[in-house]
């Protein structure tokens, strides 16, 4: 699946059984498995057939119920509940996003690095609504089979869009019809920490570019302070490897220094919100472990923005708690 000494370099490419594809149909086998809680905070059908579809064994024995955890060390029980509840929380998180900007009248919407998201076919979009899904090549391709294999249908006008985020997608974008006059809901979900941190600022540039006032923007981000991307990949894997699972992420993640999102989508016009994701947990009636290992992934920032103006000047703001060691400028959650 990852080998340990899998590295990145400008213009790898990758399936959903490898590389970063594989931890696309992670996150999905971990959105499938909170669909079926008792209390579910989201529904996604869509998500365990395509795991199975994309056949990881670890993942497909995962959704299949197949890994007992119930009887594995406590450890791993825990662990598996923070990665669904953890899931669960960004999935509603970002669905409630794209109901709130659906509602304020939005009818473009663009999912960057959709992975294995299954919005396009589950969320009740409006009528006249477009949704563009931009992943790499082979991913876009197979979710797009796999769910018509299964007999799913879009709920808006769904355009896939394959090509690799650090190359000029905007282009493609144009091409596939996406009209930059209209307001658009945009989303970058668990896609941050797999570009160069140069990577990541032109992506704001270019979502900027292509913003018409009103448009909308959900995002997340680990802040600077705290652990490096490489002690957290190694954390990450920590935890999965308690599970039975040798998912690798230390290759994965582009550490180094990268800017503020908060700051930097500020600076381009945009008025900003944030939430903790502990918070979020909060929010959604889950709880976040109090351990001290956890506190990494406790301050993880949800990002909610909405471009006021293409020319207005940088917006004065406060400096959040998380810039400054506590809790963050916020407006809670977009529901
Ligand atoms: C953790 S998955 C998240 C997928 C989806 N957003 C979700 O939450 O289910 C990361 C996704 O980012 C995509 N991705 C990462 N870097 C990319 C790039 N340079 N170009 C296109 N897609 C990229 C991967 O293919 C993968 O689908």
């Amino acid at each position: 699946m990852m080998r340990r000494d899998s590295v990145r370099f400008d213009g790898d490419t990758w399936d959903l059984a490898s590389s970063v594809g594989a931890t696309a149909t992670m996150v999905a086998a971990a959105r499938a498995l909170a669909s079926t809680e008792p209390d579910p905070i989201i529904d996604d059908p869509f998500a365990a057939p395509l795991v199975r579809a994309v056949g990881v064994e670890f993942f497909t024995r995962l959704v299949d119920g197949d890994i007992a955890v119930s009887q594995a060390a406590e450890q791993a029980g825990r662990n598996l509940r923070l990665e669904t509840d953890s899931m669960a929380v960004r999935t509603r998180f970002f669905d409630d996003f794209f109901v709130a900007a659906a509602e304020a009248g939005l009818r473009q919407s663009v999912i960057l690095a959709a992975g294995l998201d299954s919005r396009s076919y589950r969320l009740a979009w409006p009528a006249g609504s477009v949704v563009y899904e931009i992943d790499q090549p082979r991913v876009i391709d197979f979710k797009t089979r796999a769910l018509a294999d299964l007999g799913a249908t879009p709920t808006a006008e769904r355009r896939p869009v394959g090509i690799d985020l650090r190359d000029d997608w905007p282009t493609a974008l144009r091409q596939h019809g996406f009209d930059p006059a209209q307001p658009t809901a945009w989303s970058a979900e668990g896609l941050l920490m797999y570009l160069p941190p140069h990577a990541q600022d032109r992506l704001f540039d270019d979502i900027t570019a292509l913003s018409a006032p009103g448009s909308r923007l959900a995002t997340e981000y680990h802040p600077e302070s705290g652990p490096t991307m490489a002690q957290r990949a190694q954390m990450f894997n920590r935890r999965w490897a308690d599970l039975g699972c040798d998912i690798d992420l230390s290759g994965l993640f582009y550490d180094g220094p990268r800017s503020n999102v908060v700051d930097y989508l500020t600076d381009r016009g945009w008025q900003v919100s944030t939430r903790l994701r502990r918070d979020l947990f909060a929010d959604y009636g889950r709880t976040f472990p109090d351990d001290e290992e956890m506190a990494a992934f406790r301050n993880v920032v949800a990002v909610t923005a909405i471009r006021t103006a293409a020319d207005s000047p940088p917006m004065h703001r406060q400096p959040t708690r998380d810039e400054e060691g506590g809790a963050p400028n916020s407006d809670g959650p977009n529901r």
